[in-house]
C-alpha cells in the first residue's frame, strides 16, 4: 500500500464510496452506462481535470502534478477527472505493470489529490490491456483509482456523463498501422456497442434533473490542435449533446488546453490534455469559436454552483492561463 494513500483510507466516506463503486465494477450489467452517486454536501461542486499524462514523470508530468496538488489544496476538489491516455505509449501490460505506480501512484502524491479519480480510456490505453485498467485490482492497489468505459456520476448540482470515445473512431480499426488495440468487449459487435452507448447516453441525459450536464470523453469534438475535430463524434455525439442542453464537453487527446465556444448552442468545449508531453506546434488559431488556446502543459479546475460555473486553466508553474465563467441566469434570459 502506497504511503500516500494513508489519509485516503482513513476517510470513511471515501472508503464507503470506493466499496460501492468497486461493487458496481464487479456487477457489470448489460447497459453501457454505470451509475455512481457522489452527492456533494456543499453549495458548490469543485473538481480538477487532467488528461494525456502517464509518462513516468517525464515531459513535465511531475511538475504539473505538483501544481495540481498546490491548487488542489486551495480548491479542495470533490474528485479528479482524467480525460484518458492514462499510460503511454501502449496502456498497461496487465494489472502488475509497474507503470501504474510509476506514472500514477508515485506521481500524484499530494494530499489534495488523494480523492477519487474518475478515469476514462484514451486510444493509447486501448493499445494495452484494457481489462487491466478497468480491473478492481488497481483500485485495491491505489484506492483513488477508478476507471470504467462509460459511466455517470451524479453530484446533485451537476451530472457528469463519461463516454468511451475510442471505439467510435474508424481509423483505429481500418488503419491501425503497427499498433494493436485491445477490442475485447467492443468487437465483434462494434456497431451494437456504439448504438447502445448512444441510446443510453441520450436517455440518461433526457432523464437528468441536474442543473448542469457535463459530458467527458477522451477524443476532441472540436479542436484547434493537430487532431482537429473528431468527425465520428461530431456525427454521432454532437446532436445528442446539443439536443439535450449539455453545458460542457470536456476532453483530452490534443496535448494542450483550449476553450472553444459554440455559435449555435450553449455547448462549450474544453480540452484539458496537457498532463505531460505537449508543445506539438501544430494548430489552427483561426478555428471558429476559439476563445483560448495554449500549446503547452496545464490542467483545469472547475467550480460549479446552482447558478454559475467557473473554469480555470493553469500552466506548469501553477499560473492562471485563462478563466471562463458562465451563468445559468444569462442563458435563461436570452
Ligand atoms: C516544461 O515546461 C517548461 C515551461 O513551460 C517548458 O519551457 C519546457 O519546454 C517543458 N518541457 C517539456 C519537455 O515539455
Amino acid at each position: 500500500m502506497a504511503a500516500s494513500s494513508g489519509s485516503f483510507i482513513n476517510n470513511k466516506r471515501s472508503m464507503a464510496l470506493w466499496a460501492i463503486t468497486l461493487a458496481l465494477c464487479l456487477v457489470s450489467t448489460l447497459a453501457e452506462l454505470h451509475r455512481i452517486n457522489h452527492l456533494v454536501n456543499s453549495d458548490s461542486l469543485k473538481f480538477l481535470v487532467i488528461g494525456d499524462w502517464g509518462r513516468k514523470g517525464l515531459y513535465n508530468q511531475t511538475e504539473v502534478a505538483v501544481q495540481m496538488g498546490k491548487i488542489g489544496e486551495e480548491l479542495d476538489p470533490a474528485f479528479i477527472i482524467s480525460t484518458g491516455d492514462n499510460f503511454y505509449e501502449n496502456g498497461l501490460t496487465g494489472v502488475d505493470d509497474p507503470a501504474f505506480e510509476e506514472s500514477f501512484s508515485n506521481i500524484y502524491t499530494a494530499k489534495s489529490l488523494q480523492k477519487l479519480w474518475f478515469n476514462v480510456l484514451g486510444n493509447h490505453d486501448y493499445r494495452g490491456d484494457v481489462e487491466a485498467q478497468l480491473s478492481p485490482v488497481l483500485s485495491m492497489k491505489d484506492q483513488k483509482w477508478l476507471c470504467m468505459r462509460s459511466f455517470i456520476v451524479n453530484t446533485g448540482i451537476a451530472e457528469i456523463f463519461f463516454v468511451d470515445t475510442t471505439p467510435f473512431v474508424d481509423k483505429y480499426f481500418t488503419h491501425p498501422g503497427d499498433d494493436t488495440y485491445d477490442w475485447r468487449g467492443v468487437v465483434p459487435t462494434r456497431k451494437k456497442y456504439q448504438s447502445n452507448l448512444l441510446k443510453d447516453l441520450d436517455s440518461a441525459l433526457k432523464d437528468s434533473t441536474s442543473k448542469w450536464k457535463i459530458v467527458v470523453g477522451h477524443h476532441t469534438l472540436r479542436s484547434a490542435g493537430s487532431h482537429g475535430d473528431t468527425k465520428e463524434l461530431v456525427k454521432d455525439f454532437l446532436p445528442i449533446l446539443k439536443g439535450n442542453d449539455v453545458d460542457l464537453y470536456i476532453n483530452g487527446h490534443d496535448h494542450l488546453v483550449q476553450h472553444i465556444t459554440s455559435l449555435d448552442s450553449k455547448l462549450q468545449y474544453f480540452t484539458s490534455g496537457g498532463g505531460s508531453k505537449a508543445w506539438r506546434g501544430e494548430y489552427d488559431l483561426s478555428k471558429e469559436g476559439l476563445k483560448f488556446f495554449y500549446d503547452g502543459q496545464g490542467f483545469m479546475t472547475v467550480k460549479i454552483t446552482e447558478t454559475d460555473a467557473d473554469l480555470v486553466f493553469y500552466d506548469v508553474f501553477g499560473k492562471v492561463l485563462y478563466k471562463w465563467s458562465m451563468s445559468k441566469e444569462t442563458y435563461t434570459a436570452i
